[in-house]
């Protein structure tokens, strides 16, 4: 098989001046892709901007043989995000790949937490996705090609103290990236969510000792790999850290069923939970209308 390539793709990667964004950038560059190298270049809590974090980003793959431009807007604004697609455009007349991938924190446990430490997490991961990918996905629709990848996370997956605000943010972008595969399947538009874990400055506090362990080269091949015109995933989770590659996946159980026309006293719920909680046999709904479909057909047995 041949190697993947991205000649003739643009591909726009959000808070790539560093971390995984600039990994990915610098991959997929080398590969032949035209990046928008994006980064607001603050801190770690989101607060302060500039420029040279996403220079630096563009100087490295110049100076590989790559081509690419920096952007320094906020993800976290309509502006900023149409901004970001704009230049895009106005650099290289197109837009094939858009990776979300800009983030921050605000960790604290939920009730120290503020209106404000929510409000900053959501307006970069999720307004963040929504606002860049909002323009670029109905130039895609039109090209009748796309690929999208959002960046989602374990503690958003599974839970973890103290991100509330993240955890919330992470998970919205599970919905958001579901709905965008089912909406662009027929323009050829797939889209994707990774679940990385990888050492940088973002995680490097919490993973402590384990963190040598997860390079952030780990990642950038599942990264390259989705946006890539072979990827035969959409509507798709997959976790990636220190060379292990796992698909995570929203299953529904069988269930139980209350005898037929009978509403259930809560006694009787409680006395069917271990069936109601038994996975053993599971599916994977594709939609909520595909659930739907299967739970009509299931009463109908
Ligand atoms: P990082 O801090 O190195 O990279 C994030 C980049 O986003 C920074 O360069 C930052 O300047 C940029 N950024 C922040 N706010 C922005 C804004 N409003 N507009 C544009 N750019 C902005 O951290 P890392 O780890 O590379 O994070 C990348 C993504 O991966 C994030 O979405 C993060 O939540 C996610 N992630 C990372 C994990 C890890 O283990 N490193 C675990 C799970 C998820």
């Amino acid at each position: 098989m041949s190697d993947l390539r991205f000649e003739d793709r643009v591909a726009v990667i959000t808070g790539a001046g560093g971390g995984l964004g600039r990994a990915y950038a610098l991959l997929l560059a080398q590969r032949g892709a035209r990046v928008v190298v994006n980064d607001l270049g603050g801190g770690v809590d989101g607060s302060g901007s500039g420029s040279s974090m996403a220079d630096k980003v563009v100087q490295e793959i110049g100076d590989a043989g790559g081509e690419a431009v920096a952007n320094y807007d906020t993800v976290a604004t309509v502006e900023g995000g149409d901004a970001i697609i704009q230049t895009a455009l106005d650099r290289f007349g197109r837009i094939d790949i858009v990776i979300n991938n800009a983030g921050i924190l605000r960790d604290k446990s939920f009730v120290k937490m503020s209106p404000k430490e929510v409000a900053a997490v959501l307006d970069v991961h999720l307004l963040g996705a929504f606002n860049v990918t909002r323009s670029a996905f109905a130039l895609m629709k039109n090209a009748n090609y796309g690929r999208l990848l959002f960046t989602t996370s374990a503690a958003g997956l599974f839970g973890n103290f103290g991100q509330a605000n993240y955890a919330a943010a992470k998970m919205g972008l599970v919905g958001l990236s579901n709905v965008l595969a089912i909406e662009g399947e027929k323009y050829n538009i797939k889209s994707n969510v990774i679940a990385p874990v990888a050492k940088t400055r973002l995680s490097e506090h919490v993973l402590s000792s384990f963190g040598d362990a997860l390079d952030i080269d780990y990642v950038k091949p599942l990264a390259a790999y989705l946006v890539s015109e072979e990827c035969s995933l959409t509507h798709e989770i997959i976790s990636v850290g220190g060379g292990r590659y796992a698909r995570v996946f929203v299953g529904e159980a069988p269930g139980w069923n209350a005898p037929s026309g009978e509403i259930p006293s809560p006694e009787a719920v409680r006395e069917n939970l271990d069936t109601v909680m038994n996975t053993s046999g599971f599916t994977i709904p594709r939609s909520a209308t595909d659930e739907i479909m299967a739970l009509v057909a299931r009463l109908q047995q």
